[in-house]
């Protein structure tokens, strides 16, 4: 499927379906209302019921007096209501349309639906993004596969002046739009599919698409070499070996510091020895979406082709009870040389990243933000609309919070003061890995915070955003490719302003 911008007169487009906007009180958008004069009036008459409620559509055969041979009127909401959530409203239900007609190609002539804090390459790229989402079809695992789709390309209307800006805006959204496919997949897949080394091989397959894009995987004993014991003491119980994926993508200047990416990677999380509750444990099949998101904004940045550096870093390992696993009150030393009493097993997130985040260190990093479905306690926190978002760095934090605004794709800050350090205390060793009932979210920060004191870093907790639980719906999200492509695309931006 293609995206495309098309120029022209809305009248003579050859199209399948030519979709135009209406608002509440039956006031077409300009595209639409080119389409009631050329039609004779048609368009008005047959307005009927509709009333122009964001996402309310109504399909019209052969309207007289164009070339499109369907029309799909949509509602635009209130004007005073146009606000992202509308936008994805109207899309859903157009694509919904368009899946139900079976259509080949389709012009949307959304005009009319600007508000102030829209600009044409957001909306654009939100569109496109959306829309793709909406054809993202899981079938891995299934042995009926899903329908081929019919549609072939859909196209955006524009006036010539905004073709230029469109071109780029569809661009970047198809780029942003393959990252979330890649993570939402990653996510889906089983545990006994997508294990550490179905991940590294992602990692290598993704390098071979892109000379910018090199990808090295440590095995354990390179892990053991580096003293990484804490991230290796979470996959001892399990018979797949953890792996350490790092992909370097080499899009600036050589002296260029990079922007690192660290994704937690635990392709199934039981807990280990302090075993999680049976119910919903499925779900932890899900505990790598921050690596997934990693990879999926990696293969982003190899369609972006930004002029940056960046590395991405996945932790991965399976968190199992066995013999061999750790036990709770085990004690560890990490790559930093600080000392770990493991108190509970199912904070293991914390235990492979903060090998991890020392590990970023050799990249002399200009920024570091990890990412991780870290905390049950972030989604009573936050529920499942914003990621946390905690950083030793106030510029990182708000470039992070500015770029998951653009991207619709929100985060939140929660403090991580000092006064909470202390909730990590250990009578046996440097810290121990849980913080206590309260505060876990900012606990469980505090603990990464002690392995990134030599950089800027920020840490994004995506436990309640990663993925749906209900329903037709439950599956991942992609969540956060959409903030951290918008987070380097504006690093870009930052550098040509400097000069
Ligand atoms: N992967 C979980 C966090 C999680 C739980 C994310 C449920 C999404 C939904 C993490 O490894 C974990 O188990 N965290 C514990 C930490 C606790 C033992 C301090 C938690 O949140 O209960
Ligand atoms: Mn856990
Ligand atoms: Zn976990």
């Amino acid at each position: 499927m293609e995206f495309e911008i098309v120029t022209g007169s809305v009248e003579s487009l050859e199209t399948d379906c030519l979709i135009v906007g209406v608002a509440p009180d039956g006031e077409l958008a300009p595209s639409a209302d080119l389409v009631n004069k050329a039609s004779a009036g048609y368009l008005k008459e047959v307005l009927g019921d509709h009333n122009g409620k964001a996402g309310e559509t109504l399909l019209l055969h052969k309207v007289p007096g164009i070339s499109a041979s369907r029309v799909l009127l949509v509602g635009l909401g209130k004007a005073d209501e146009r606000s992202d959530r509308n936008q994805l409203k109207i899309i859903r239900s157009i694509m919904a349309s368009l899946k139900a007609i079976r259509c080949k190609t389709a012009v949307i002539a959304l005009d009319g639906l600007e508000s102030a804090d829209q600009d044409l390459y957001r909306q654009l790229r939100h569109n496109t993004e959306w829309a793709s989402a909406e054809l993202y079809q899981y079938d891995a695992t299934k042995s009926k596969k899903a329908d081929p789709l019919n549609l072939e390309s859909i196209a955006f209307l524009l006036s010539q002046d905004d073709a230029e800006l469109g071109e780029f805006s569809i661009s970047d959204g198809s780029a942003i739009a393959n990252g979330i496919d890649t993570a939402r997949e990653l996510g889906n897949l089983p545990g006994n599919i997508c294990t550490p080394s179905y991940l590294a091989e992602k990692a290598l397959a993704l390098a071979e698409t892109c000379k910018e894009l090199t990808t090295t995987i440590l095995n354990e004993d390179e892990m053991e070499k580096l003293g990484m014991h804490s991230l290796l003491s979470v996959g001892k119980g399990s018979s797949e070996p953890s792996k350490l994926i790092v992909m370097e993508y080499k899009g600036g200047e050589p002296d260029q510091q990079p922007h690192v990416l660290v994704g937690k990677g635990i392709t199934f999380d039981t807990g280990g020895i302090s075993l999680k509750p049976g119910a919903k444990m499925d779900e932890m099949k899900f505990d790598m979406c921050g690596a997934a998101s990693v990879i999926g904004t990696m293969e982003a940045l190899t369609q972006l082709g930004l002029d940056l550096n960046v590395v991405g870093i996945v932790a991965a390992a399976e968190n199992m009870p066995s013999g061999n696993a750790s036990k709770p009150g085990d004690i560890v030393t990490t790559m930093s040389g600080q000392t770990v009493e493991i108190l509970n097993t199912d904070a293991e997130g914390r235990l492979v990243l903060c090998d991890a985040l020392t590990y970023a260190e050799r990249f002399e990093p200009e920024t570091v933000v990890d990412i991780a479905t870290l905390t049950g306690a972030c989604i009573v926190a936050l529920g499942n609309h914003a990621t946390g978002l905690l950083s030793n760095d106030d510029l990182l934090a708000d470039d992070l919070l500015a770029a998951g605004e653009f991207a619709a794709d929100k985060a939140w800050r929660l403090p991580l003061w000092d006064e909470y350090q202390e909730q990590l205390d250990s009578n046996f060793a440097d810290m121990g890995n849980i913080g206590g009932p309260s505060a876990g979210t900012i606990t469980a920060a505090c603990f990464l915070s002690r392995f990134t004191k030599k950089y800027r870093w920020a840490h994004l907790d995506i436990a309640g955003v990663a993925w749906n639980s209900n329903g037709k719906s439950k599956g991942a999200t992609g969540r956060c490719v959409p903030l951290l492509c918008q987070h380097l695309i504006a690093q870009v931006d930052d550098l040509t302003d400097d000069e």
